[in-house]
Protein backbone atom coordinates (compact mmCIF):
# COMPACT_ATOMS: atom_id res chain seq x y z
CA UNK A 1 0.00 0.00 0.00
CA UNK A 2 1.25 3.75 -1.01
CA UNK A 3 0.18 7.14 -0.13
CA UNK A 4 -1.49 7.29 -3.79
CA UNK A 5 -1.88 11.05 -3.72
CA UNK A 6 0.35 14.00 -3.08
CA UNK A 7 -1.03 16.78 -2.03
CA UNK A 8 1.76 19.32 -0.33
CA UNK A 9 4.46 20.52 -2.85
CA UNK A 10 5.43 23.43 -5.00
CA UNK A 11 6.14 21.61 -8.06
CA UNK A 12 4.98 23.82 -10.41
CA UNK A 13 8.04 25.93 -11.92
CA UNK A 14 8.65 29.55 -11.67
CA UNK A 15 5.51 30.58 -9.44
CA UNK A 16 7.02 30.53 -6.29
CA UNK A 17 10.26 29.58 -3.94
CA UNK A 18 9.57 25.94 -5.37
CA UNK A 19 10.87 24.27 -8.59
CA UNK A 20 12.74 26.52 -10.89
CA UNK A 21 12.72 24.82 -14.29
CA UNK A 22 10.78 22.74 -15.95
CA UNK A 23 12.93 19.84 -15.73
CA UNK A 24 13.64 20.14 -11.98
CA UNK A 25 9.30 19.91 -12.11
CA UNK A 26 9.95 16.64 -13.94
CA UNK A 27 12.34 15.32 -11.85
CA UNK A 28 9.94 15.46 -9.48
CA UNK A 29 6.70 14.07 -10.93
CA UNK A 30 8.91 11.10 -12.03
CA UNK A 31 9.99 10.55 -8.62
CA UNK A 32 6.65 10.51 -7.42
CA UNK A 33 5.49 7.91 -10.26
CA UNK A 34 8.41 5.80 -9.26
CA UNK A 35 6.89 5.38 -5.97
CA UNK A 36 3.59 4.44 -7.24
CA UNK A 37 1.92 7.72 -6.43
CA UNK A 38 -0.90 8.06 -8.84
CA UNK A 39 -2.09 11.57 -8.50
CA UNK A 40 -0.36 14.87 -7.53
CA UNK A 41 -1.84 17.97 -6.56
CA UNK A 42 0.80 21.08 -6.24
CA UNK A 43 0.05 23.71 -4.68
CA UNK A 44 1.74 26.97 -5.25
CA UNK A 45 1.95 29.64 -2.26
CA UNK A 46 -0.51 32.34 -2.17
CA UNK A 47 0.19 34.93 0.05
CA UNK A 48 1.02 38.72 -0.02
CA UNK A 49 4.87 37.64 -1.05
CA UNK A 50 4.37 34.79 -3.22
CA UNK A 51 0.99 35.21 -4.89
CA UNK A 52 1.27 34.26 -8.58
CA UNK A 53 -2.02 34.45 -10.81
CA UNK A 54 -5.16 31.86 -11.52
CA UNK A 55 -3.96 32.57 -15.22
CA UNK A 56 -0.16 32.13 -14.23
CA UNK A 57 -0.89 28.66 -12.43
CA UNK A 58 -3.15 27.12 -14.32
CA UNK A 59 -0.62 28.11 -17.51
CA UNK A 60 2.29 26.03 -15.67
CA UNK A 61 -0.07 23.56 -14.78
CA UNK A 62 -1.09 22.98 -18.69
CA UNK A 63 2.61 23.22 -19.59
CA UNK A 64 3.88 20.56 -17.10
CA UNK A 65 0.69 18.42 -18.10
CA UNK A 66 1.57 17.90 -21.43
CA UNK A 67 5.59 17.51 -20.85
CA UNK A 68 4.11 14.62 -18.60
CA UNK A 69 1.94 13.90 -21.84
CA UNK A 70 5.18 13.14 -23.93
CA UNK A 71 7.34 11.21 -21.54
CA UNK A 72 4.49 9.10 -20.91
CA UNK A 73 4.55 9.40 -17.55
CA UNK A 74 1.37 7.78 -16.30
CA UNK A 75 0.54 10.26 -13.57
CA UNK A 76 -2.24 13.03 -12.84
CA UNK A 77 -1.35 16.37 -11.94
CA UNK A 78 -3.94 18.45 -11.05
CA UNK A 79 -3.24 22.45 -8.62
CA UNK A 80 -5.24 23.43 -5.37
CA UNK A 81 -3.01 26.13 -3.71
CA UNK A 82 -0.89 26.78 -0.32
CA UNK A 83 -2.94 30.25 1.04
CA UNK A 84 -1.28 31.64 4.37
CA UNK A 85 -3.90 32.35 6.87
CA UNK A 86 -3.52 36.51 6.77
CA UNK A 87 -6.01 39.07 7.40
CA UNK A 88 -5.98 39.35 3.37
CA UNK A 89 -7.29 35.95 3.06
CA UNK A 90 -10.39 37.33 3.92
CA UNK A 91 -11.03 39.50 0.86
CA UNK A 92 -10.67 36.56 -1.18
CA UNK A 93 -12.56 33.41 0.73
CA UNK A 94 -15.53 33.18 -2.49
CA UNK A 95 -12.97 31.37 -5.17
CA UNK A 96 -10.07 29.36 -3.10
CA UNK A 97 -8.22 26.92 -4.73
CA UNK A 98 -9.92 23.09 -3.50
CA UNK A 99 -9.12 19.79 -3.60
CA UNK A 100 -10.94 16.70 -2.68
CA UNK A 101 -14.50 15.64 -1.87
CA UNK A 102 -14.89 18.24 1.15
CA UNK A 103 -13.24 21.07 -0.53
CA UNK A 104 -10.54 21.52 1.41
CA UNK A 105 -8.14 24.42 1.30
CA UNK A 106 -4.57 23.89 2.54
CA UNK A 107 -3.83 26.75 5.27
CA UNK A 108 -0.43 27.74 6.30
CA UNK A 109 0.29 29.94 9.56
CA UNK A 110 2.89 32.21 10.26
CA UNK A 111 5.87 29.86 11.82
CA UNK A 112 7.17 31.85 14.40
CA UNK A 113 4.37 33.83 16.07
CA UNK A 114 0.78 32.78 16.69
CA UNK A 115 -1.63 35.20 14.11
CA UNK A 116 -4.03 37.25 16.22
CA UNK A 117 -7.20 36.20 14.57
CA UNK A 118 -7.04 32.83 13.16
CA UNK A 119 -10.50 31.71 14.95
CA UNK A 120 -12.56 34.19 13.13
CA UNK A 121 -10.61 33.87 9.58
CA UNK A 122 -11.20 29.67 10.29
CA UNK A 123 -14.74 30.06 11.34
CA UNK A 124 -15.53 32.03 7.78
CA UNK A 125 -13.30 29.39 5.95
CA UNK A 126 -15.90 27.07 7.36
CA UNK A 127 -19.16 29.33 6.95
CA UNK A 128 -18.13 29.64 3.09
CA UNK A 129 -18.41 25.56 2.67
CA UNK A 130 -14.58 25.12 2.87
CA UNK A 131 -12.55 22.22 5.35
CA UNK A 132 -9.50 24.07 6.29
CA UNK A 133 -6.26 21.81 6.09
CA UNK A 134 -3.57 23.10 8.26
CA UNK A 135 -0.38 22.46 6.21
CA UNK A 136 2.52 20.77 8.87
CA UNK A 137 1.30 21.55 12.32
CA UNK A 138 4.54 20.12 13.38
CA UNK A 139 7.03 23.28 11.85
CA UNK A 140 5.01 26.05 14.34
CA UNK A 141 7.61 26.98 17.11
CA UNK A 142 4.98 27.79 19.43
CA UNK A 143 3.03 24.80 18.88
CA UNK A 144 3.18 22.51 22.08
CA UNK A 145 1.54 19.23 22.39
CA UNK A 146 -1.46 20.85 23.80
CA UNK A 147 -1.92 23.09 20.88
CA UNK A 148 -0.97 20.34 18.51
CA UNK A 149 -4.20 18.34 20.49
CA UNK A 150 -6.59 20.92 20.79
CA UNK A 151 -5.84 21.38 16.97
CA UNK A 152 -7.27 17.80 16.33
CA UNK A 153 -9.67 17.89 19.43
CA UNK A 154 -11.94 20.72 17.50
CA UNK A 155 -11.82 19.36 14.02
CA UNK A 156 -9.21 20.85 11.91
CA UNK A 157 -7.82 18.42 9.44
CA UNK A 158 -3.70 18.21 10.11
CA UNK A 159 -1.16 17.89 7.12
CA UNK A 160 1.52 16.79 8.21
CA UNK A 161 5.00 17.18 6.12
CA UNK A 162 7.10 13.62 5.26
CA UNK A 163 10.14 15.95 5.48
CA UNK A 164 9.76 16.81 9.03
CA UNK A 165 10.18 12.81 9.84
CA UNK A 166 13.87 12.87 8.41
CA UNK A 167 14.75 15.98 10.32
CA UNK A 168 14.49 18.71 7.25
CA UNK A 169 13.08 21.07 9.99
CA UNK A 170 15.12 20.28 13.42
CA UNK A 171 14.98 17.78 15.78
CA UNK A 172 11.63 19.18 16.97
CA UNK A 173 9.66 19.32 14.04
CA UNK A 174 10.54 15.35 13.87
CA UNK A 175 9.29 14.97 17.31
CA UNK A 176 6.24 17.09 17.30
CA UNK A 177 5.54 14.87 13.26
CA UNK A 178 6.32 11.72 15.19
CA UNK A 179 3.98 12.68 17.84
CA UNK A 180 1.08 13.26 15.67
CA UNK A 181 1.41 10.30 13.52
CA UNK A 182 1.96 7.69 16.97
CA UNK A 183 -1.38 9.34 18.10
CA UNK A 184 -3.21 8.99 15.39
CA UNK A 185 -4.05 12.57 14.30
CA UNK A 186 -2.59 12.74 11.06
CA UNK A 187 -5.05 13.13 8.08
CA UNK A 188 -2.91 13.63 5.03
CA UNK A 189 1.24 13.22 4.73
CA UNK A 190 2.43 15.38 2.08
CA UNK A 191 6.07 15.75 1.08
CA UNK A 192 6.02 20.10 1.00
CA UNK A 193 8.80 19.22 -1.08
CA UNK A 194 10.11 22.75 -3.17
CA UNK A 195 12.84 21.01 -5.15
CA UNK A 196 14.60 17.76 -6.82
CA UNK A 197 17.28 17.96 -4.20
CA UNK A 198 14.66 16.75 -1.52
CA UNK A 199 13.95 13.63 -3.38
CA UNK A 200 16.11 11.46 -1.57
CA UNK A 201 15.36 13.02 1.89
CA UNK A 202 11.10 12.14 0.55
CA UNK A 203 12.07 8.78 -0.11
CA UNK A 204 14.29 7.95 3.27
CA UNK A 205 10.72 9.52 4.91
CA UNK A 206 8.63 7.44 3.02
CA UNK A 207 10.34 3.87 4.42
CA UNK A 208 10.22 5.83 8.17
CA UNK A 209 8.15 2.88 10.25
CA UNK A 210 5.62 5.44 11.42
CA UNK A 211 4.45 5.99 7.98
CA UNK A 212 3.80 2.56 6.98
CA UNK A 213 1.99 2.20 10.41
CA UNK A 214 -0.12 5.06 9.59
CA UNK A 215 -0.69 4.35 6.41
CA UNK A 216 -4.03 2.26 5.87
CA UNK A 217 -5.22 5.30 8.14
CA UNK A 218 -4.93 8.41 6.08
CA UNK A 219 -6.77 10.22 3.60
CA UNK A 220 -4.50 10.59 0.95
CA UNK A 221 -6.55 7.83 -1.35
CA UNK A 222 -9.79 9.50 -0.95
CA UNK A 223 -8.20 12.44 -3.06
CA UNK A 224 -7.72 9.75 -6.13
FE1 LIG B 1 4.27 24.40 1.24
Amino acid sequence: MELVVELHNHVLPHLDDGAQTMQESLQMMLFWAEMGYQKVIATPHQNTLMNPSQEEIEMMEARLRQHLQEQELPIFLTTAAEYLLEPELRTRLSALRTFGPKRYVLIEMDFWLPMVGVDQILFELYQCGYTPVLAHPERYTYADRTMLKSWYERGLFLQVNLLSLVQAYGRLAQEKAEYLLEKGWVHFLGSDMHHSTQILAVRRALAHKLVRKRLSTLLNPTLL
